[in-house]
């Protein structure tokens, strides 16, 4: 089932066009990555699917309820954490927690259960009685994603939630992307400009930039759309001269570059290993070592729009 389903959505403000007949569903359960340089429209896109801003066209469903005609039951479906921090600093993470839990109604004995369950799984449970204005960047993100997840939505919206993020908080990040994912069903829509975040959490990719679709499918089908191609590098006792000849004609074998006696080959899915493996035995050739280097999705948005990623 789609959770999330956008058509041929636009958006001007003014003159600028922001997004551009924007398409894409997000399933049910899935980590849905939404990616794009500052200024494609990543925000503009969740600031229209959480009603915060009209779409100049398009049509969108939450949850199968069309945003226009039934807002309220769509937004309830959502949590957003959104790309600025909004917590009240003087507060305690816990007294924070308590005030935006509140607003979703929760009852006091739920309210208190539902604190302490996002609390550990934003890992912030020791530091639940220190005051915001004493936590890292970090860990103000991580209480900004845990206010989002009391009413247990259905749905989670995360705009750009590793920026200015140290690895420690970066890692529970990730972790209680994939935690909320598994155990509570949760279909996330994960924003980010970082391409190696988007490879590791995600299965489904929106690539966007400049408010128009690059790119959209699973990771393979991403992947596969670059000129990048997987190589495989081996290092080998000796390098005899026919053992070279043989390779090249080797079906899957695309091009061999040689150093020494390293062997870097570019292969497609023809490529077999074991194919390779017994015409190094009968060159009585031994591998000292193997390994494989996939194309990475950096690499196609390079391949796709000619610039990269953080420019
Ligand atoms: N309220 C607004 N009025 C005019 N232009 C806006 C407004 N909000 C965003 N934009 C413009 O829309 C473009 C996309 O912005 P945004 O959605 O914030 O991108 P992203 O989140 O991908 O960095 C930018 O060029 C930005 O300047
Ligand atoms: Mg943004």
């Amino acid at each position: 089932m789609n959770m999330i389903k956008i058509s041929n959505l636009t958006k001007r403000f003014n003159d600028k066009l922001v997004l551009d007949n924007i398409s894409f569903e997000v399933e049910e359960g899935e980590i849905f990555g939404l990616i794009g340089p500052n200024g494609a429209g990543k925000s503009t896109l969740i600031n229209i699917l959480t009603t915060l801003v009209e779409p100049t066209s398009g049509m969108i469903e939450i949850g199968g309820y069309p945003l226009d005609k039934n807002p309220i039951e769509a937004k309830s479906l959502i949590g957003l954490v959104p790309q600025e921090v909004a917590l009240f600093d003087e507060l305690t993470a816990y007294d924070n927690l308590q005030f935006f839990g509140s607003l979703y109604g929760l009852g006091y004995k739920l309210l208190k259960a539902r604190i302490e369950e996002a609390l550990e799984i934003t890992g912030l449970l020791e530091h639940k009685k220190q005051k915001v204005k004493t936590f890292s960047g970090g860990m103000k993100r991580r209480l900004n994603i845990a206010c989002a997840i009391m009413h247990h939505p259905k749905i989670l919206i995360m705009d750009e939630p590793t920026v200015g993020v140290d690895p420690q908080s970066r890692n529970h990040i990730f972790e209680f992307t994939r935690r909320i994912c598994k155990e509570q069903k949760t279909t996330v829509l994960y924003t980010s400009h970082y391409m190696e975040e988007i490879e590791e959490l995600c299965t489904k990719i929106f690539i966007i930039d400049l408010g128009k679709e690059i790119a959209y499918g699973s990771k393979e089908q991403i992947k596969s759309l670059s000129n990048t191609r997987t190589k495989v590098h081996l290092t080998l006792t000796t390098l005899p001269s026919t053992l070279l000849l043989k390779l090249n004609q080797q079906p899957g074998i695309l091009s061999i570059e040689e150093t020494g006696r390293q062997l870097q080959l570019t292969i497609n899915s023809n490529f077999k290993l074991t194919e390779t493996i017994s015409l190094l035995e009968t060159e009585h050739v031994e591998l000292e070592s193997i390994s494989y280097e996939q194309p990475r999705l950096e690499d196609v948005f390079l391949w796709l729009t000619g610039k990269s990623l953080r420019d």
